[in-house]
């Protein structure tokens, strides 16, 4: 027979695996009655049929047993898996890679050749500093000879993550020991091994909505769920937050609180601790993604949600990607010891460690003092270049756009009539590209969006590039 499954044979598999996930993770306990077929097929939008075939297939397996004319009941002894964080990535058994779908739509936007990128949420290399980058690569040898042939341990130098750890102590109020910081691969890599550990097929995830669609797409992989939650410039609904974490469960809320990407809003400090008080009071992951934390042009953020937190429920990345040699990817993911134990199995199935080169000249030249003084001069420069996009668009008619405080992106609403993906299709023939709001839209939804990133091309570049972006729209709705 073939290994491939027929669709309806992956659905009633993944309910399977989902309510046996629910077993395990202690939602329902020996002789607990199981919602009825009708309720949960409502609950997971599948045809009754196929949650009949999980439950029967349980019976089978002695999962469940059948009370005559009342329903499904949790046997004795169903193995229990701990809480989130301990030990969820050995026992992944569900054959996860039929229930997603392998993509990354980011990427291939990114793929696409440009004169013009604004795609690109990238540092413009010119605004690094690359001379004395390249002088460091020099001393960091001389300092470490044998570098090249050592390993770094899974979980990172130990010197870098005694200076981070100190770091983030004194910038950021966050009190993180060496031992509960990984070093990983840059922050897709984070999210990925994350995915990885906490997901299961049919699991539900809170996202923003929009959100940075790379995330997405991991955990679409995973055959996740995805939760929508609208961002807004003052945060979040909290009661629609609640309301998901109540009635779904979600294993993990995966949120960008700071200069968010792509919207660019901040969520306030005061929400921040109440985000945290509802994770542990629902049991709910968070993962606090915070590329661009010190990409601020007026005044620091307030204090990452991490700050908060004191039961363990919030996993913290911050990846330096965004503004110290990308080329390095380094990424520092806080996380408390129940977290941590799975991730450093993850990081070491993936690739035994982030190579001990890049996390030296990393450290030296995070320890430098020439790094504050970089750092000041990229918040200027990345404003003024903000500024120079805003005055470009503002040369169109009905372009709407938030003013960030901090980041690399304009979120931008289109004037009427405008679609994105169609304006990027004849934009892309014009050598120009940009993040369609659609992709960063968990809902695929948007449409009357866009991504535009300041911080990749030079102030000449922007400036023609909006305007041939501009121009490009008003032939567009013209034409139609
Ligand atoms: C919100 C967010 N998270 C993670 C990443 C990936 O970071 P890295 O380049 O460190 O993998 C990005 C990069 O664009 C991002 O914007």
């Amino acid at each position: 027979m073939s290994k491939r499954a027929e669709p309806g044979k992956i659905l009633y598999t993944q309910a399977y695996d989902y309510i046996l996930d629910r077993i395990r993770r202690g939602d329902w306990k020996a002789h607990d009655k199981l919602p009825s077929v009708r309720a949960l097929a409502g609950e997971l939008q599948l045809h009754r049929l196929t949650v009949f075939r999980a439950y029967r297939l349980l019976k089978e397996h002695g999962i469940v047993y059948v009370k005559e004319k009342s329903g499904y009941y949790v046997s004795e002894g169903t193995p229990y898996e701990e809480p989130a964080g301990a030990g969820g990535y050995a026992s992944a058994a569900a054959p996860r890679h039929e229930a997603g779908r392998l993509q990354n739509a980011l990427s291939e936007v990114h793929r696409i050749p440009a004169d013009y990128s604004f795609s690109q949420a990238l540092i413009d290399p010119n605004l690094l500093p690359n001379l004395f980058l390249s002088d460091h690569v020099k001393q960091v040898f001389d300092r470490y000879p044998k570098l090249l042939g050592t390993y770094s341990s899974v979980q990172g130098d130990e010197e870098l993550r005694e200076l981070l750890s100190a770091d983030l102590q004194r910038k950021n109020k966050l009190q993180v020991s060496p031992d509960e910081l990984l070093i990983t691969t840059g922050g897709q890599q984070a999210i990925d091994l994350l995915a990885g550990v906490y997901l299961r097929p049919m699991d539900h995830v809170l996202v923003e909505r929009p959100t940075y669609s790379s995330a997405l797409d991991c955990f679409r992989q995973r055959g996740a769920r995805l939760l929508p939650v609208e961002i807004r410039r003052d945060g979040y609904d909290l009661d629609v937050v609640e309301a998901y974490l109540k009635r779904h469960k979600p294993r993990m809320f995966y949120m960008n609180p700071t200069f968010h990407n792509p919207t660019g809003y901040t969520v306030p400090a005061v929400q921040r601790k109440q985000l945290v008080e509802l994770a542990e009071r629902y049991g709910c992951l968070i993962v606090e993604d915070d590329a661009v934390h010190d990409v601020y042009f007026v005044q620091p953020p307030p204090p990452p949600l991490y700050a908060y937190d004191t039961e363990g429920w919030v996993v913290y990345l911050r990846s330096f990607s965004k503004y110290l040699a990308p080329g390095l990817r380094i990424c520092a993911v806080a996380a408390r010891t129940a977290a941590m134990a799975p991730l450093l199995t993850a990081k070491s199935l993936a690739d035994n460690g982030t190579p001990l080169v890049n996390q030296k000249l990393f450290q030296h030249c995070f320890e430098s003092v020439r790094l504050q003084l970089h750092l000041e001069k990229l918040r200027t420069a990345l404003q003024i270049r903000r500024d120079v996009m805003e005055q470009a668009l503002a040369s169109g008619t009905g372009w709407q756009w938030f003013r960030p405080q901090g980041g690399l992106n304009l979120w931008v609403h289109l004037p009427d009539g405008l679609n994105a993906n169609r304006l990027l299709t004849e934009s892309i023939r014009r050598g120009l590209t940009f993040v369609p709001g659609t992709i960063c839209d968990p809902m695929g939804e948007m449409n009357d969006q866009i991504r535009l990133s300041y911080s990749f091309m030079n102030e000449a570049r922007i400036q023609e590039g909006v305007h041939l972006l501009v121009r490009l729209a008003e032939e567009l709705v013209q034409s139609e």
